[in-house]
């Protein structure tokens, strides 16, 4: 006899349990379990007799790989460019792509204006807009309206059955939590409803060869809402993040099992809607004519692509006897690190002062190599003293005060070069290979923060 089975699920990371919990013990979250109906339970006699006719019908069976066809997977390839790059050279025929990111950062924008510019049938499932609403969007957004359908539906068995009738060439879901399948009882956007639903989208792409493409939302922690396991589920996961406050909105690969997750795109939210920015260097410097103190540009490489991004750092005598310290795209424990390392080994003055740092564009840096800027930077607050606006730095700050080696530092000097710079610092380590009279640019090496010191304040 089948039955029902209830069990208790973490809707931020998936976990489940028997009973009911107030705090998730895998992720620490509170307050996120609930329960759900989870699929009927075969017997099993049931499972065996699924086995035997399974075998019996012969859909696929063991091939050894030479016999394999593999010339049948050319990718699609979109007219956005940055979006091609992601995906390792356009869209898997086949391949279910998720897109993660914050509530307004530009999701919905991204996959419409990717559904207007394809020159092929997509079909646009929206769960979460009228199609009056997309009908609007789309105005903005430009682009050639007749091959883009729109579907405000649901239900994954409508939907799959329209997109069977239509056969279009990619199929875009807004959003994954707003499915529901007849399949499960429980609420859209529960664990096993998204679970279920993205397992049918994934069997609906295998089976069609049409790739599909779903939103999900994320939570305030990053992560994408729902079980992780959407994550194994997909083949590829992009995360689309940046500050609302401001224009920039980067895309990021974070699985991709076609391609490298190293690459990055980039994008500039206008008023209708995304536009690619193919040299995001150019941008990301703010124009000014006169030096200024406390600013400081950094030769970084996010991805495969080197950027040169301003940092900016204001450092004032504080009011409290707590000194604050506030960091817009950068790490605020990496902050204060460097800040104690200046203090222990440089003797500066900033456990008395407030600093504030900032990262140009609002964009978020992982690349080590930004710490000689954002020390000089630093410094060049305190001291009240102006970087000159053609000196560049990269190099990774170690907690004795030392400048340490980064990786690609030839491609970050090309790039600098490339934009004009007449000076980048490196650190004395990273010389090894480097030919300096392949650049017009005056490479200096240093090896310790003391000698950043006197080379640009002293
Ligand atoms: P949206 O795609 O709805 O975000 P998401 O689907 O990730 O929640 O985009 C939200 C923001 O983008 C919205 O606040 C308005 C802005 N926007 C523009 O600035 N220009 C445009 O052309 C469009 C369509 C949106
Ligand atoms: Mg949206």
């Amino acid at each position: 006899m089948a039955k029902v089975k209830k069990i208790f699920a973490c809707t931020s990371c998936g976990a489940t349990s028997p009973k009911w919990m107030g705090k998730c013990p895998h992720c620490g979250e509170w307050n996120t379990y609930i329960e759900e109906v989870i699929a009927k339970e075969t017997t099993q006699e049931a499972k065996h007799q699924a086995w035997k006719s399974d075998t019996s019908r012969g859909e696929a069976r063991p091939v050894a790989l030479p016999e394999i066809q593999a010339g049948n997977t050319r990718r699609l390839a979109t007219p956005d460019g940055e979006l091609n790059r992601v995906l390792g050279g356009g869209i898997v025929p086949g391949s279910l792509v998720l897109i993660g990111g914050q509530p307004g950062i530009g999701k919905s924008t991204l996959l419409l204006q990717l559904a207007l510019y394809l020159p092929a049938t997509v079909l646009y499932v929206s769960g979460e807009e009228s199609d009056e609403q997309i009908k609007m969007r789309s105005d903005r957004i430009g682009g050639n309206p007749e091959r883009c359908f729109i579907l405000a539906e649901t239900n994954t068995n409508k939907i799959l059955k329209h997109a069977q009738q239509l056969q279009p060439n990619l199929v875009i879901i807004d959003s994954i939590q707003t499915l529901s399948s007849p399949h499960i009882e429980s609420m859209p956007g529960s664990v096993s409803q998204v679970r279920e639903c993205a397992g049918e989208l994934q069997r609906f792409a295998k089976e069609s060869n049409i790739p599909v493409f779903i939103i999900g939302h994320i939570t305030k922690d990053g992560s994408i809402a729902g079980p992780k396991l959407l994550e194994h589920i997909v083949d590829a996961v992009l995360q689309f993040e940046g500050d609302r406050n401001y224009t920039y909105r980067i895309l990021r690969t974070i699985k991709n099992r076609f391609g490298s997750t190293d690459e990055l795109g980039i994008y500039e939210m206008e008023g209708n809607g995304l536009r690619e920015v193919a040299n995001p260097s150019e941008l990301l410097l703010s124009q000014k004519d006169e030096d200024l103190s406390g600013s400081a540009i950094a030769a970084t490489i996010e991805g495969l692509r080197p950027m040169l991004i301003e940092t900016q750092a204001l450092v004032s005598t504080s009011v409290y006897s707590a000194p604050q310290r506030s960091a817009t795209g950068f790490d605020l424990r990496r902050l204060s690190m460097l800040l104690a390392v200046l203090e222990k080994r440089n003797g500066l003055p900033f456990a008395t002062n407030d600093v504030f740092l900032n990262i140009a564009g609002g964009i978020r840096v992982d690349d080590p190599a930004i710490d000689l800027a954002i020390v000089s930077a630093l410094i060049s607050s305190l001291e009240d003293v102006a970087i000159p606006t053609n000196v560049c730095f990269a190099g990774e700050v170690g907690l004795s005060g030392e400048i340490r080696a980064v990786n690609r530092v030839e491609q970050r000097i090309q790039e600098a070069n490339r934009l004009g710079f007449q000076e980048i610092y490196i650190s004395k380590y990273n010389t090894k290979g480097l030919d300096p009279g392949r650049f017009d640019i005056k490479i200096r090496t240093v090896g310790k923060i003391q000698e950043l010191y006197s080379a640009l304040f002293e």
